[in-house]
């Protein structure tokens, strides 16, 4: 196999229920690498749950790969120590603690020193999150926490990201600041795959993109296809 065109993530016929109630109904999808691929659908339609399945925190059957090795037994602390880091939805930053040691936990499994290197960079991207440093983090806007999120998440060292909805709940400006910090993960070697209510904006940063309905793949592409399609555009981004 080519190292470096072997998938960093393939998953197939991913199932996952809820009691009874299955939520995912067999989900295959790919991401290649330095691909930052969306994944968009209405709500309640299992992105959440399909992140916390690739995590570990949530049972499922099917088959995981991750840089073409089986990750579906691991215990999510073994898929973080691969490269496999989710920044959650809702954030679940630690309010008590300051910014810095916020990102200090999120290379906590890391044996490298390079984590403060790590940190400084991540203060590059968020220069906020610099001049905020000693603040508690529980003290920052939504904006700042999101941001911290993500700083937190890049300071295990991932190899693939996964986000749930990072805009959600930020002014169009914060917006736009956090999906070009995205956008900008690809130059770092930073696989991404992107869980989006704003489906316009992160399928204008992706290469590719999945739609998902009530716990299965509908349609998917490119995203430029994906954004031109007149039945994703009326049912998925709001567009007429
Ligand atoms: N802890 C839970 N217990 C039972 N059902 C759940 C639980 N969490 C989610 N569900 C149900 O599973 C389905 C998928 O939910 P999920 O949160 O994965 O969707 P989603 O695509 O992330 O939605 P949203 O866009 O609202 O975030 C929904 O029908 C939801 O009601
Ligand atoms: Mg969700």
């Amino acid at each position: 196999m080519v190292r470096g065109k072997r998938l960093v993530l393939e998953i197939s016929n991913l199932r996952s229920a809820y009691g009874r109630i299955e939520v995912l109904r067999g989900i295959s999808l790919q991401v290649r690498p330095n691909e930052i691929v969306a994944l968009v659908g209405s709500n309640g339609a299992g992105k959440t749950t399909l992140l916390r399945a690739l995590s570990g925190v949530q049972p499922a059957k099917g088959e995981i790969s991750f840089l073409g090795e089986r990750i579906d037994r691991l215990p999510p602390h073994r898929r973080v120590a691969r490269g496999l880091v989710q920044s959650p939805e809702g954030r679940q930053i630690f309010g008590s603690l300051s910014v810095e040691d916020n990102l200090r936990l999120g290379g906590y499994l890391r044996k490298d020193k390079a984590i403060s290197e790590d940190r400084d960079r991540i203060y590059d991207m968020f220069p906020v999150l610099k001049e905020r440093r000693q603040a508690l983090a529980g003290g920052l806007s939504g904006g700042q926490q999101q941001m911290l999120a993500i700083g937190r998440a890049l300071m295990g060292k991932p190899k693939l990201l996964l986000l749930d909805e990072p805009s959600l709940g930020l002014s169009p400006l914060l917006v736009d600041q956090i999906i070009a910090a995205i956008a900008d993960l690809r130059t770092k070697d930073i696989a991404v795959l992107l869980v989006e209510q704003n489906a316009v904006a992160a399928l204008g940063i992706a290469d590719r993109g999945y739609v998902m309905e009530s716990g299965l793949i509908v349609h998917d592409g490119s995203a430029a296809a994906l954004l031109a399609d007149d039945r994703v555009k009326s049912a998925y981004l709001g567009i007429a």
